[in-house]
């Protein structure tokens, strides 16, 4: 049986190679041209060693200089000696470059751009053949008419028919801009996917915060989850907006909700005159229960200074979650997601 490799690597990019039955991630890559890091090929040097961060596989022989036990029972495997047993995402501790590789260039047609808001636009494009991605991932498109990129996170779910974003209408941005003048049958390019902020199986519960339009890889990522059933946890997302107008996509959290008893959400908005029922900052509205006495897996998205917040916050509240994934929306268009 074939199965779907993620390569990460190091600088963010993301390629997938598909195995064939029987055969070695790392000869996989290799027959796509993805020169992964790589010596004897015998499961006796340690230079293909890798982490699997998600999928079961047969971590095939090797000897202990190559991979320890400790190391294979913490995740790690070798590339020359591991097949897939069902598909897997796997951290190569190398940039995409030095493998000869780098992030993959689509073309796809404008399908639909929505108005939700004062400050907020929905768009979508055809899914073009050949594109997989994270739930969680971004992409970096290009400005139609300019030679300027900007980065956007996937709202809609791996597999779907279309691809969908969320973006944040910014007077005088150049996106924002050609957006709000947008017409359905236009050409886009873009390259990924990108980043490190993806869903990991889960296997605790899942603390979810978004801000703004920082909410588009959570929508991704639920999505996701329907897909497969729902979540094997309890999976909370605080959605926390600067005004009332800023609140969209709540049609569908509520339908994620109904869809999924072990997903629930609150939202809350920052600006001292909001009518909403809930008012500041998300870390406000997380109830000491759903950080679980640091026994949760905590993914944070939106502008910086969201992000710097809830990093302070959590350590005056002596928390050190398990796992703690976040991404900044910079500006700047660079990517920017990390694990700590
Ligand atoms: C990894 C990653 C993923 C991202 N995903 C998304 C996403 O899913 N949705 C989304 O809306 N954005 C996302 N962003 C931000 C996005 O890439 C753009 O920066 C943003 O949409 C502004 O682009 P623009 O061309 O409209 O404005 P620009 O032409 O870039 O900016 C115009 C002016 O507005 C300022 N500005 C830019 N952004 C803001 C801001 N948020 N608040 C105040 N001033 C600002 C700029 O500094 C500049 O002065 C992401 C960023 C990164 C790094
Ligand atoms: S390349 Fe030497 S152990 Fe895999």
């Amino acid at each position: 049986m074939s199965h779907s490799i993620a390569l990460n690597f190091e600088d963010g990019v993301t390629r997938f190679v598909e195995t064939r039955p029987g055969e070695t991630v790392a000869d996989a890559s290799y027959r796509l041209g993805i020169n992964i890091p790589l010596d004897c090929r015998d499961g006796a040097c340690g230079t293909c060693r890798c982490r699997v961060e998600s999928g079961d596989y047969d971590g095939g022989s090797y000897i202990e200089d190559a991979l320890t036990e400790e190391e294979a029972a913490q995740g790690f495997a070798l590339a020359c000696q591991m097949r897939p047993r069902s598909d897997l995402v796997v951290a190569i501790p190398a940039s995409s470059a030095a493998c000869k590789t780098r992030a993959q260039a689509f073309e796809a047609t404008l399908e639909e751009v929505t108005r939700l808001s004062d400050s907020s636009i929905a768009f979508s494009v055809s899914a073009p053949p050949g594109l997989s991605f994270l739930p969680g991932q971004y992409v970096n498109l290009r400005v139609p008419g300019t030679e300027q990129h900007r980065s956007y996170s996937f709202s809609s779910a791996p597999g779907a028919a279309r691809l969908s974003f969320l973006v944040r209408d910014i007077p005088n941005g150049l996106m924002s801009g050609w957006l709000r003048a947008a017409q359905p049958g236009a050409a886009m390019q873009f390259t990924g996917p990108s980043g490190s902020f993806y869903l990991r199986p889960l296997q605790r519960p899942v603390l979810m915060l978004a801000g703004g339009t920082g909410l588009a890889p959570f929508l991704s990522m639920l999505g996701l989850l329907q897909a497969g059933g729902g979540p094997a946890h309890p999976v909370h997302l605080v959605y926390g907006v600067t005004n009332d107008a800023d609140l969209v996509g709540l049609e569908e959290l509520e339908r994620l909700a109904a869809a999924m008893p072990g997903f629930t959400f609150s939202t809350c908005v920052a600006a001292e005159g909001s009518a909403h029922p809930r008012k500041g900052y998300v870390t406000a509205h997380v109830a000491p229960a759903q950080l679980n006495g640091g026994e949760v897996d905590v993914y944070l998205c939106g502008p910086p200074p969201m992000v710097d917040a809830v990093r302070a916050w959590l350590s005056r509240e002596g928390v050190t979650p398990a796992n703690f994934f976040h991404e900044k929306f910079s500006p700047s268009g660079a990517g920017q997601a990390e694990a700590a």
